[in-house]
């Protein structure tokens, strides 16, 4: 599938002997959050602000108005935003995570509940910090990771139910949707599944909101996958989502298509008032919101890019091209392909290593070990329940590894390379060696653990 862009900047990529790599690794105490960017061949780890912007794109941030209160470029982004969600109140931040503390600091007291389909890492972490519990309850039907079910990304909506009507169901303050279900193999949520949580949150009067990271990209799927949307633009798709809600927290280091930003969108005066003090006070005045007015213009000009058809056919296409390749390789990844990741399936590859040598962390090293290529663990290191001394005590349902795609960055070949580098490791998968845990910080663990192989 052609992509609807031809390269016009481009940055070279580091090539490290297999002795450099190793050194570094170790030097990074196993752990890929502790590399530097000029260690890493391709780099996997994130889909988040590593997306190249566009002509269009750098020449709207040469007109950046830098004004402290009211800046031209706000007004931009500010109508851009509003035309794609049409919520009446917009704030800006200067990323996701930024944006749930201001949220979930107003909305959320101590003590209540909120549930999601998926919370991403840190949307839960900033529940808890707001002094509330973060409940997951996705669809069942994703625990089956090879069935080819379009929207394993929904919540349970039986369970949503006889939450909220249940005995704590009091106590829930916020269902919050998250599409794409990054935390759950990428997997889309349909209209479906979000009109009905509309109508669950109406009854028991719980606010709705989305959790909207990668709403092009979900709606992409929407549009391939839910027959009531076909021949509906991504832009409809995605317009028709936000009405839905009563607001949203939106990171737009990902379908922003910028390294930097992020919005709240609301309909509630009061609650907007609440989020503005706090906006104001900690991220910057509310026609800002710790951004330049050079991010605000990238990002005015990004959300339009974003929902181009032809772009997203191409970004999904390449996705699943990856998919395919890796699958032939005999790795297996979460299905169906999504789009801004891929699953790969650590558990089934490396049955030699139980979960307390963290299997998908371990490829994950093999995979920088053998190639340069960074990606991030999604299994035991992650999610599992340890004690005090790390011990596992509950192991995660799955031993993932995401290989996280930037927009518009690599081409087909950059894939073929992973693929390949893939393949070796499937031939003579024995070979890798599991690890254990030196040091981890209480909250978060994973992005400043430091490991050792068994
Ligand atoms: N929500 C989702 C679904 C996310 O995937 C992320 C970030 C956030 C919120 C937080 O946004 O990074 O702008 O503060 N995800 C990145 C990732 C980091 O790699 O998946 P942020």
């Amino acid at each position: 599938m052609l992509p609807p862009y031809r390269i016009k900047v481009v940055e070279p990529i580091p090539f490290l002997s297999a002795e450099d790599r190793r050194q570094a690794l170790e030097e990074a105490g196993y752990n890929p959050f502790n590399l530097r960017a000029d260690q890493i061949t391709i780099d996997l780890l994130s889909d988040s602000g590593t997306g190249a912007t566009s002509a269009a794109q750098e020449a709207a941030a040469a007109l950046g108005d830098e004004s402290y209160a009211g800046a031209r470029s706000w007004f931009r982004f500010r109508n851009e935003v509003h035309d794609l969600t049409g919520y009446p109140h917009i704030l800006p931040v200067h990323q996701g995570r930024a944006g749930e503390r201001v949220l979930f600091t107003s909305l959320l007291k101590p003590g209540q509940i909120c549930i999601s389909n998926t919370h991403f890492d840190t949307t839960g972490a900033n529940v808890k910090l707001a002094g509330a519990k973060p409940l997951d309850l996705p669809d069942p039907r994703a625990a089956d990771l090879d069935s080819q079910e379009p929207f394993k990304g929904n919540i349970d909506l039986d369970a949503l139910e006889r939450t909220l009507g249940g005995p704590e169901g009091h106590r829930v303050g916020l269902v919050l949707m998250t599409i794409t279900n990054n935390g759950l193999g990428a997997q889309p949520v349909s209209m479906a599944n979000l009109e009905a949580v509309r109508e669950l949150c109406r009854r028991h009067r719980v606010p709705f909101f989305l959790d909207a990271a990668r709403f092009a990209e979900n709606a992409w799927l929407v549009g391939q996958r839910e027959p009531a949307y076909r021949g509906w633009t991504p832009r409809q798709i995605a317009t028709r989502a936000f009405e839905l809600a009563d607001g949203c927290v939106v990171s737009l280091k990902k379908d922003g298509l910028s390294a930097i930003g992020g919005f709240i969108g609301l309909r509630d005066d009061d609650l907007h008032a609440g989020c503005e003090a706090n906006l104001i006070a900690t991220e910057g005045f509310s026609t800002y919101g710790g951004l330049a007015g050079h991010d605000l213009e990238r990002l005015a000009q990004g959300l339009r890019e974003v929902v181009d058809p032809a772009y997203l056919r191409a970004r999904a296409a390449s996705t699943a091209r990856l998919a395919r390749m890796i699958n032939e390789a005999g790795v297996e990844t979460v299905q169906p392909a999504g789009i801004h990741a891929l699953y790969l399936n650590a558990g089934s590859l490396l049955p030699h290593l139980a979960p307390h040598e963290f299997p998908g962390h371990s490829l994950g090293c093999q995979l920088y070990l053998d190639g340069g290529i960074r990606c991030a663990e999604l299994g035991s290191l992650y999610l599992g329940g340890m004690d005090a001394k790390h011990r596992l005590l509950t192991p995660a349902p799955f031993e993932l590894v995401r290989l996280a795609i930037p927009r518009r960055v690599y081409t087909d070949t950059h894939f073929e390379y992973v693929a390949a580098v893939l393949a070796e490791i499937a031939k003579e998968p024995e070979r890798v060696s599991g690890y254990r845990i030196v040091s981890a910080p209480p909250l978060l663990r994973h992005f400043k653990v430091r490991l050792a192989p068994t």
